[in-house]
């Protein structure tokens, strides 16, 4: 049975400062997969417009996270790394998508739900078809694997049920085309257009949450500052604000069952393990039994050596806009053959006259 080569998809909106979340969660993932995947990694711009259209900075904005993706360690040339407006595809499969998916199963994304809040009328349409955009950036690269945080998990669950359902509607010309690639679907085998991604959720820390509320996610929205670190921060802006993490009184747990219902002291714990590459056993049964005031300055440290090396490279390069604007251009040359190849497919499937 022939199979879907691997490749990787994923995407960071240009909104905001990143975060220690974000690193965690996604960019650090992205680092690690390249050496075993063929990348593409992409600054999500359209997407930046869902909640809020106009931007004063989104130049700067999409410059500072490609800045991030590269000072974090990716490799441009060996990968692909670009900007999602620049490859008008991902606009006409997401509006094919539309088309597939159906309105109930947007209504029920939670982040739909948050974002939009109590004026959902309100809401721009982009936000509700958000979730079909993201589809259409991981399959028109027909990508296996999306390295994301926990908070991404129901969008990618959303991108496999409207790559099943083009599959199946489309199954007999998939199939007459010979554009198929056959796969198991549960018991069943089918022959499919698009492979049914997997997420790549695992790891310590897919869901790093606010250092001043442990039941919170970290985010980019948080009122305060104190509650993430981001990339940007200095050595002692990190210190400080982990110095005043909140936490409890009781010292570290000896095992891993003495995290639970503690989520400040699981969330530092689960911080240190992902920026040391170990295990939270591990960090444990390095740390269990003492108190945070001996924790604490570990893990400044560790943060400091991981994140400082970043904000200066990011700053360095942050100096030469047409440096990044040059690798952008150049990935979204490569991602748009890929791209147009695929809509290409996709028309004939569908019975469009390219
Ligand atoms: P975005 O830009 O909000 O976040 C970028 C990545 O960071 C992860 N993340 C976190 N991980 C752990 N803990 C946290 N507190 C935390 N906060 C954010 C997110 O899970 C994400 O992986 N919809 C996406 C962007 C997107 C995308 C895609 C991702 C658009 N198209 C296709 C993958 C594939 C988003 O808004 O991420």
């Amino acid at each position: 049975m022939s199979e879907f080569s691997p490749r990787v998809f994923s995407g960071v909106q240009p909104t905001g400062n990143l975060h220690l979340g974000n690193y965690l969660g996604a960019i650090r993932k992205f680092v690690a997969l390249q050496e075993s995947h063929n990348c593409v990694y992409c600054v999500v711009d359209l997407h930046a417009m869902t909640a809020q259209l106009v931007h004063e900075d989104l130049e700067e904005q999409i410059r500072s996270i490609t800045a991030a993706f590269l000072a974090a360690g990716i490799d441009p040339k060996a990968h692909i790394v670009f900007n999602q407006s620049r490859v008008p595809q991902h606009a006409e499969l997401a509006w094919i998508f539309n088309c597939v998916a159906r309105i109930g199963w947007m209504n029920r994304m939670t982040q739909f739900k948050d974002k939009a809040g109590k004026d959902r009328e309100n809401a721009s349409l982009g936000l509700l078809a958000y979730p079909s955009l993201m589809a259409a950036d991981i399959l028109l690269y027909r990508a296996t694997h999306v390295p994301v945080g926990d908070d991404q998990k129901q969008h990618l669950e959303l991108t496999r049920d409207i790559a099943q359902k083009f599959n199946s509607d489309f199954s007999e010309r998939i199939e007459k085309l010979g554009l198929g690639v056959e796969m198991m679907v549960g018991e069943e085998r089918v022959n499919g257009y698009f492979p049914l991604t997997e997420p790549l959720i695992e790891g310590p820390a897919p869901r790093v949450m606010s250092l001043r509320d442990g039941t919170k996610k970290m985010s980019k929205s948080d009122v305060s500052d104190l509650s993430r670190i981001n990339l940007t921060d200095d050595a002692d802006t990190i210190s400080k604000k982990i110095r005043k993490a909140k936490t409890d009184p009781e010292p570290l747990p000896s095992d891993l069952e003495g995290l639970v219902d503690r989520p400040e002291a699981d969330n530092l714990v689960g911080i240190y393990a992902a920026l040391s590459d170990r295990s939270k056993a591990d960090v444990i049964a390095e740390f269990g039994g003492r108190q945070f005031s001996a924790f604490k300055p570990a893990l400044s440290e560790l943060a400091v050596s991981v994140l400082s090396p970043i904000s200066t490279q990011m700053r360095s390069l942050l100096d030469d806009p047409a440096y990044i604007d040059g690798v952008l251009a150049d990935g979204g040359e490569r991602a748009g053959e890929i791209a147009e190849k695929t809509m290409k497919d996709v028309k004939a499937i569908i019975g469009l006259l390219a």
